[in-house]
Order: C-alpha cells, then structure tokens, then sequence
C-alpha cells in the first residue's frame, strides 16, 4: 500500500493532515427551522424560528413554494422580516411550502453552511375549478323544479283566488254547445240523413229472424 514504503509515508501523512483539518473545519450543519403557516384573510403568513446564532443577520430564510400543482415561487425572509413573509393566498389551492436557512458566507465567512430543505408543510385543498359550474348546472334545475311544485301546489290549494267559481259563464257556453248542436242536427236531419229506411229494414229482418225460429221448431 501507499502509507507502506517510506516514500508513501510523506504524502501519507499530507493526505491524513488534510483529512482532518477538513474535519475539524467542516461548519456544523443545522437542522431546517420550524414554521407554520397562517392564514391571514387573503393571505397565507409563513412564520419561522428565529436562527438559534449570535449571528442572526448573517442568515436568510429561503421559502419555497407551490400552489395548485403551478410552478415554484421563492420568497425570501430575514432578521428583519421577523422570520415570516406573506404571499397572496388562492384559497382553491393547496399550497406546499418548504424553506432552508441560508448563511450568508459572503460577508459573514465560511463559519456556518445552508441548512437541509425542510420537509414540505401543505396548507388548504385544491378545490375543483369547474366546481361553480357544476354546481349551477345541478343546482339551477333543481330550484327550478322545487319552485313549479311549490307553485302548482299552492295554486292547487288556493285555485278559487285565482279562478273564481263563477258558474253562468260554463252553463252559459254548455248550453250554447248543445243548442248548437241540436240546431245542426234538426238542420241536417231533413236534408242528408234519413234513418227512418234502415229502421224499416230493421224492422224487415225481425220477422225473418222469428219466422227461422219457428222453422227450426
Ligand atoms: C406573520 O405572523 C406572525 C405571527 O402572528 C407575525 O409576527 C408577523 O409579523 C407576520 N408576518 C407578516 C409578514 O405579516
């Protein structure tokens, strides 16, 4: 092996040297802050822990989220901010928002590193877009419905108010009809029809019938 051969030992020890000042000078990497969500009329407030660091300016707080399955926003909050931020809030959308604290390395050095993404808090449900329409189409013809029953009952039970029984005018007519009538027929009686032949010929068959009889006696 290399660290075995004397020539090996040197660049062993350089190899094992780096290792642990590499170890020794690895920043401790924090967990992901706490936060909740807060629904704030129109708005959702994403509200965190505080960095536990003396030097608290020296971090922001990356929030990142999705709605409605839509693309990803990033909003961002400080020492500042209080540690929240506030975004718009679509209550037909179910949010998913995860946030890492990050150090700031540029001004503050390399002391402390970004903190792992947290894990995903959702907030809310999404709601069906076509709901409102769905809703009407069922629902407009079901009112409809209830309102020609309530209507055809109630003008069932109070029909006098609407149609007063007044009784000369059907009479009147019932009797207009069947004056009509009798005149058409007394009219036409004389004119096309003559029934008094096929009662005669009725009146010819009796016999015949009542003479067979006898015969077949
Ligand atoms: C979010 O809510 C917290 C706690 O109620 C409050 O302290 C903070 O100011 C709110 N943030 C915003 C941006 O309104």
């Amino acid at each position: 092996m290399l660290c075995g051969n004397r020539n090996g030992d040197l660049i062993c020890l350089m190899c094992f040297s780096v290792m642990f000042a590499g170890v020794a000078t690895e920043p401790v990497r924090r967990p992901p802050p706490t936060f909740e969500i807060i629904e704030k009329g129109n708005y959702l407030n994403f509200s965190a822990s505080a960095p536990e660091s003396t030097v608290p300016h020296c971090w922001k707080y990356v929030f990142q989220y999705r709605k409605c399955n839509e693309e990803q926003f990033t909003v961002y909050a400080n020492e500042d901010d209080g540690w929240s931020v506030q975004v718009q809030y679509d209550a037909a959308c179910k949010y998913i928002v995860q946030v890492q604290a990050k150090y700031d390395t540029r001004y503050c050095g390399e002391i402390e590193q970004d903190s792992d993404v947290s894990d995903p808090v959702y907030f809310g449900q999404n709601g069906d877009p076509n709901l409102p329409s769905k809703v009407a189409m069922i629902a407009i013809p079901v009112i409809l419905c209830f309102c020609l029953i309530v209507a055809i009952v109630l003008f069932r039970r109070h029909k006098e108010k609407f149609l007063p029984k007044v009784p000369t005018p059907s009479n009147f007519f019932k009797d207009m009809f069947d004056s009509n009538k009798e005149m058409t027929k007394s009219l036409n009686v004389g004119e096309i029809y003559v029934p008094n032949e096929e009662v005669v010929e009725e009146v010819h068959v009796e016999p015949t019938t009542s003479h067979l009889s006898e015969y077949n006696q």
